[in-house]
């Protein structure tokens, strides 16, 4: 009914009854009528209504005002008023609840860090209504992207005992009581699960298992990491997608991120217009140029060693040093892509000792098939690779990263029967939600989130 009325408003030239239910975002208050705005967070518009003395519920309008709920009846009307070209004539006015003076959401213009102290609430705002729109349009362009390519979306679990980026930001997941932990000594075999588990930090092992088998596989789910990094684009809990596809290159790999980013802005600034006109106007005024540029080109490659001679050769003062061989800090990463490119830019073959187990070695001996795509306001979005398909040097990797091979017997047996050369790579979801949309900090596009010191709700 609430989109209907949308599309009702705008194809109809007459007069006719329509039913709305929402909350209210202002009532103004004449002799002998009131205008209510109501929204019902379908889209950022809200509608305006007419209250005219003699109409069924009117009486209750002293009891309504901002933030309270009501269904209304009544005639669509063009509107004489500005900002709007229609308007509801009610015929009758029922509240499903009011909002008391203390409603919080009163006045416009709170900081982004009370509107997080109130998370519950926020996305009865436009900003977070936006935001949360948008939201769930990316994650719907995510599948589409992969569906409409024959990719198999695969659960991939939550609760794992293996530690895929072997970075050990791990939390663990246990039954056995905190009393017993802090004593010292504990016995894991005798846990939930017979073993030490963590919550996962990445779905990419077992999606690898997958891709061995159906070819195209992906993963779009929630990981975790016990990084103590309080920064804007770091959360405890976020999603990732992880696509992973056999037979494939690193070349493939990094042109199927380029066309996976490409593919989901697109689908937003066509699905989400109104959206992203509101946050180019109120977050980030230069989001649309930004986005439209980032469709026109490709996305330019450089190797690591050439990023480094860049970030060398910039003459500009940096909070650390770069040197081949070390990893590059975020603002190294926003040099490149922001000032020297300024374009998205996919670095690639990285020094291995900065690189996990599983990552492809290339024949120079010291590098590894890694590519990250690095995005302007950003940093990086995308982190993937080749995958190291030939049993005996990833043997000899997990031996230098001090893995035990018999735990990983299980992502061993797909080299050992049938390997083949794959590649993959993860996306992270809450970044792309903040590329999209200028939001600055990844606590305002996650619903509830959670980093060092805040679980709340
Ligand atoms: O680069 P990362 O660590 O790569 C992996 O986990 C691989 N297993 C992916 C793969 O090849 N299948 O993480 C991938 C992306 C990063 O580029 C970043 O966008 C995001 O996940 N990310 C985070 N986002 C929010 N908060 C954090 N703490 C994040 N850590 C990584
Ligand atoms: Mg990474």
């Amino acid at each position: 009914m609430k989109r209907d009325l949308i599309k009702y408003i705008l194809i109809t030239e007459n007069e006719k009854d329509v039913y709305i239910q929402g909350w209210v975002r202002t009532k103004r208050d004449s002799k002998g009528f009131a205008f209510l705005e109501v929204n019902d967070g379908s889209s950022l518009k809200n509608i305006q209504a007419i209250v005219e003395e003699g109409v069924k519920g009117f009486d209750l309008l002293k009891n309504i005002s901002t933030g309270a709920s009501v269904a209304i009846t009544g005639s669509l009307v063009p509107s004489p008023g500005k900002g709007q070209k229609w308007e509801i004539k009610a015929k009758e006015i029922n509240m499903y609840g009011e909002a008391p003076a203390d409603y919080p959401l009163q006045k416009k213009g709170h900081t982004l860090e009370f509107m997080r102290e109130i998370a519950h609430l926020r996305p009865r705002s436009n900003l977070f209504g936006a935001i949360f729109r948008v939201r769930s349009r990316l994650a719907y362009a995510v599948h589409k992207f992969f569906q409409e390519r024959d990719f198999v979306y695969v659960h991939t679990p939550i609760v794992t005992a293996s530690d895929c980026e072997g970075a050990g930001d791990l939390f663990r997941v246990t039954t056995i009581p905190h009393e017993v932990i802090k004593d010292g000594k504990v016995d894991y075999a005798r846990d939930f699960f017979g073993k030490s588990t963590y919550l996962t930090v990445s779905g990419q092992l077992e999606g690898e298992l997958f891709a061995t088998a159906l070819s195209n596989a992906y993963t779009f789910g929630p990981t975790f990491r016990a990084e103590n990094s309080n920064t804007a684009r770091h959360a405890a809990e976020f999603w990732m997608i992880e696509p992973e596809m056999a037979f494939a290159d690193l070349d493939l790999n990094m042109q199927t991120a380029e066309d996976f980013v490409k593919f989901l802005l697109k689908d937003v600034m066509e699905n989400c217009k109104s959206d992203l006109e509101f946050f180019s106007s109120f977050v980030d005024k230069k989001l649309m140029e930004r986005l439209s540029g980032v469709l026109e080109k490709p996305f330019v490659r450089c190797t690591y060693t050439d990023a480094v001679d860049l970030i060398k050769k910039s003459g500009k003062k940096f909070e650390f040093n770069v040197e081949w061989g070390i990893d590059l800090q975020t603002e190294h990463e926003r040099y490149l892509t922001e000032e020297h490119f300024k374009s998205p830019v996919i670095i690639y073959n990285y020094p291995k000792q900065i690189k996990p187990f599983y990552m492809r070695k290339n024949d120079d001996g010291k590098t590894v098939a890694a590519m990250d795509v690095l995005v302007p306001g950003i940093g990086e979005l995308i982190g993937g690779s080749q995958r190291e398909e030939r049993l005996d040097i990833l043997q000899a990797n997990m031996e230098e990263h001090g893995l035990n091979q018999k735990d990983y017997y299980w992502y061993l047996d797909t080299r050992k029967y049938g390997t083949v050369p794959h590649s993959g790579f993860g996306l992270g979801f809450e970044r792309m939600i903040m590329f999209a949309t200028g939001v600055s900090n990844i606590r305002d596009v996650i619903p509830f989130p959670r980093t060092p010191k805040n679980a709340e709700f």
